[in-house]
């Protein structure tokens, strides 16, 4: 199946901000006699090029789902790889100099290592004022999660006497989660074949236009990006209008 096109559609099409399932990575290890952490070591190599593409085409923001809260089902030895591959790549951030990315984490921080959450912190801070692109790692996140968490937080604030139960409406939910001011995603893009969206972005979802592809995201190239966005400027965005 070709998945390819050879050049993204004109700039004004565009998407504003592209979220991205990365997944695939075992089953790419896995067809090469490889172990599957080998699978994710490519995937973050794919993850960096995308990114590096993305914005030259002047894409706002892309949201990345690299653990969700459900992977900590997987064997500890993987679990281990996938955070200190995360690790690894928040301390090499200077990689991304050149895109003048700024960096947010995604998710319930609280069950990660100190070390972690400091490579974190230090990630966000040290990348807060760059304007080039918006690049968000989703990192122990799950959409019913960050629901669960935005939903205290109002409740918090509605015992605090700071907001009355019936002015809560969709803007202050909105920013009650992990992505508060940020657009939602205008497409969301699934490879390795799996036609679902796993617990990510389940509110921002509401009116993304879902691409699924059947490439290995560690195989995922601008090429398969390009087609994607055809993909998107091919449909019919009506939110709910006619
Ligand atoms: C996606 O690849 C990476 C993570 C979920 C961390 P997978 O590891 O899910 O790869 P498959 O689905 O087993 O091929
Ligand atoms: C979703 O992929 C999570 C990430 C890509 C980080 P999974 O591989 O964990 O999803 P399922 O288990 O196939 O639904
Ligand atoms: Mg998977």
């Amino acid at each position: 199946m070709n998945e390819t096109a050879p050049t993204p559609p004109s700039r004004e099409l565009l998407p504003r901000h592209i979220g991205i399932i990365m997944d695939g990575n075992g089953r790419w290890a896995a067809k090469r006699g490889l172990p599957r952490n080998m699978g994710h070591q490519e995937g973050a190599k794919t993850f960096g090029k995308i990114i590096r593409y993305a914005r030259t085409l002047g894409i706002g923001a892309v949201t990345a789902y690299a653990f969700s809260t459900e992977n900590w089902k997987r064997p500890k030895d993987e679990v281990d790889a996938l955070m200190s591959l995360l690790r690894r790549y928040l301390g090499e951030l200077e990689q991304h100099k050149d895109e003048n990315a700024r960096l947010c984490i995604l998710g319930d921080r609280s069950p990660l290592s100190e070390e972690l959450r400091r490579a974190i912190e230090r990630a966000e801070e040290g990348s807060r004022n760059n304007t080039g692109i918006t690049v968000n790692i989703a990192l122990n996140y799950g959409g019913r999660d960050e629901i669960v968490h935005g939903a205290r937080k109002l409740a918090e604030a509605c015992v605090r006497g700071e907001l009355r139960p019936e002015e809560i409406d969709e803007g202050h939910f909105s920013a009650a989660l992990y992505t508060a001011g940020q657009p939602d995603p205008d497409v969301i893009i699934r490879p390795s074949g799996e036609m679902r969206l796993s617990n990510f972005m389940l509110w921002q979802s509401a009116y993304a236009e879902l691409v699924f592809m059947h490439v290995l995201w560690p195989d995922f190239t601008p090429e398969h990006l390009n087609w994607a966005l055809w993909e998107y400027t091919g449909r019919n965005r009506r939110f709910g209008g006619v």
